[in-house]
């Protein structure tokens, strides 16, 4: 899979573990940075991420922030992105059944390196139901963008 991924200064080394645990898994990733600790504001980051994914290039997106939240804000201003932030596994894997997101997000400072890589793992590995309701609720989501 073509996934795009990014961070700011507080999730810098859950951005490095990820994209290794991807390239691991044969991945395609494009990191959009940052790329150290040093204090940067995360949509200079989460926003060409995000537009990477809305556009096509990649099919999923990742973002990662201290908490999770500037950065998922941020993805869910582009048109086409339905960004979840995922702090536990069945959120993961409900939002890929009912929502079809295209960008996960979560935050260094919330949750374990080895509860991260499971919340991606399981959010990555989860395909929509393709349930009509689902569909449906997802069509009203994107009519709201026009
Ligand atoms: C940076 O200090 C912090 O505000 C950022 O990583 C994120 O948590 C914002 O939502």
């Amino acid at each position: 899979m073509k996934i795009a991924i990014a961070c700011d200064h507080g999730a810098y080394e859950y951005k490095e573990m990820i994209k290794e645990m991807l390239l691991s898994q044969g991945h395609e990733v494009k990191d959009f940075g940052t790329n150290s600790t040093a204090s940067m504001d995360y949509p200079d980051v989460a926003f060409p991420c995000a537009q990477a994914v809305a556009n096509g290039e990649f099919e999923r997106g990742i973002v990662m922030c201290g908490t999770g939240i500037g950065v998922s804000i941020t993805a869910n201003k582009v048109k086409g992105i339905r960004c979840a932030l995922c702090n536990d596994p069945l959120s993961a894997r409900l939002t890929r059944e009912h929502n079809d997101t295209n960008m996960l997000a979560f935050g260094q400072r919330i949750i374990g390196s080895e509860l991260a890589k499971e919340i991606v793992n399981v959010w990555l590995n989860t395909p929509f139901s393709n349930g009509e309701r689902h569909k449906m609720r997802i069509q009203k989501v994107m009519d709201i963008e026009k």
